[in-house]
């Protein structure tokens, strides 16, 4: 590759530490304080088509597909739009009733997914107006739609999507900012998220100080066979993320699950081998959170908790605890998934996982 590692063993972690830039770049020009809202250069879209919509439907696959489950989450709480989220390998074949004014996104980092390119395709061929999320300019998703959002993330070398997943979330929450404008958002609430946005770099930078504490964590935990991540609200979508990055590159089994789904099944898995990583920031769901790691603990499995810095009530009862700053709560994915990252890469380094190029992956997967 002709990106150089700068000093970091493996594009990975270097792109792991480039988020808080990334992030600052994504945004950059694209908040606009004198109204409220953000602005975006490339969606093609008229003032009359834009306020028509009714519904939007995002596809994608793998670690986009999780961007996408977060876009549902924070576009419906600020924009009150119906949102759908589907995998595009599903919504090419399914033929789903679509409504007329609904607006399909196609996100995609590499621009070249097959699956989400022949998706994106039929719902245009239904007459849907198709935009593109993107981080490789030029590419043909981005030449295809109707028009889009690049992400500016820079090139992501390693395999498992990192940098450009957080540049992703970015811009769903700059979308949920977005059409929460246009719908029904106050200047004032419009203004406070766009404070919120503007302080996320630096939170993310702070997150990033986990890294020694995910060492720790994965030294300990390197030879588990199986791993569960839990999360509720907008960490549900966290959690299927940080165990499809163990799973990527360390190769060890691992399930991301609604932490409140656990007694419905996955807790058969639970003994003193399988550790549980809970992603619970304080936020309306902490206390049902915590009492989902309550009936972990009562079966004797470990776990990590990934909390808000100020929590003391977690320390007490999770074996291992990894801090991070506080944001709002529709921007703790982006915080949340740091540590998760990093636990992933130490844990696949530490086994002497090919990090950057794990086995039978590819990084975009241009055959169906
Ligand atoms: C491959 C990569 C994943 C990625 C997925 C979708 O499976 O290994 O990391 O999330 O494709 O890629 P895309 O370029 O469409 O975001």
């Amino acid at each position: 590759s002709d990106v150089d590692l700068g000093g970091y063993e493996h594009y990975m972690l270097k792109e792991i530490f480039e988020q808080p830039q990334s992030i600052e770049n994504t945004m950059r020009g694209r908040l606009s304080l004198d109204d409220a809202t953000a602005v975006f250069g490339g969606l093609n879209l008229s003032p009359q088509e834009l306020r028509g919509v009714d519904r939007i439907l995002l596809t994608a696959c793998g670690t986009s597909w999780h961007a996408a489950l977060v876009g549902e989450y924070i576009i419906e709480e600020m924009a009150r739009i119906p949102v759908e989220v589907e995998y595009a390998s599903e919504l090419r074949y399914r033929n789903p009733p679509t409504p007329r004014r609904t607006l399909v996104f196609g996100i995609t980092q590499s621009g070249e997914t097959a699956d989400t390119l022949a998706a994106l395709r039929e719902m245009k061929r239904k007459g849907h107006p198709t935009l593109a999320i993107c981080n490789v300019v030029g590419s043909t998703i981005a030449q295809e739609a109707d028009g889009g959002i690049y992400l500016h993330a820079g090139p992501e070398i390693g395999v498992a999507s990192t940098k450009a997943y957080t540049s992703q979330l970015a811009v769903m929450a700059m979308l949920g900012l977005y059409f929460g404008r246009l719908t029904h958002l106050s200047f004032d609430q419009g203004y406070r998220i766009i404070e919120s946005l503007q302080k996320l770099p630096a939170a993310v930078e702070k997150a990033l100080e986990s890294n020694d504490a995910a060492r720790k964590i994965a030294e300990k935990y390197q030879a588990a066979s199986n791993f569960l991540y839990l999360g509720r609200h907008f960490n549900f979508p966290t959690a299927l993320e940080g165990a499809l990055k163990l799973k990527e590159i360390s190769y060890i089994h691992a399930e991301g699950y609604p932490a409140a789904e656990l007694k419905h099944g996955p807790i058969a898995l639970v003994d003193e081998q399988t550790p549980s990583v809970f992603i619970m920031p304080r936020g309306v769901v902490y206390d049902k959170v915590m009492s989902n790691l309550e009936e972990i603990k009562a079966r004797r499995g470990p776990v990590i908790a990934i909390a808000s810095e100020d929590d003391d009530q977690v320390a007490k009862i999770a074996d291992d605890v990894i801090r991070i700053p506080m944001v709002d709560e529709f921007l703790q994915p982006i915080v949340s998934i740091i540590p998760l990252q990093l636990l992933a890469y130490h844990i696949a380094q530490l086994r002497g996982c090919d990090v950057d190029k794990p086995r039978n992956l590819a990084k975009s997967v241009t055959v169906e």
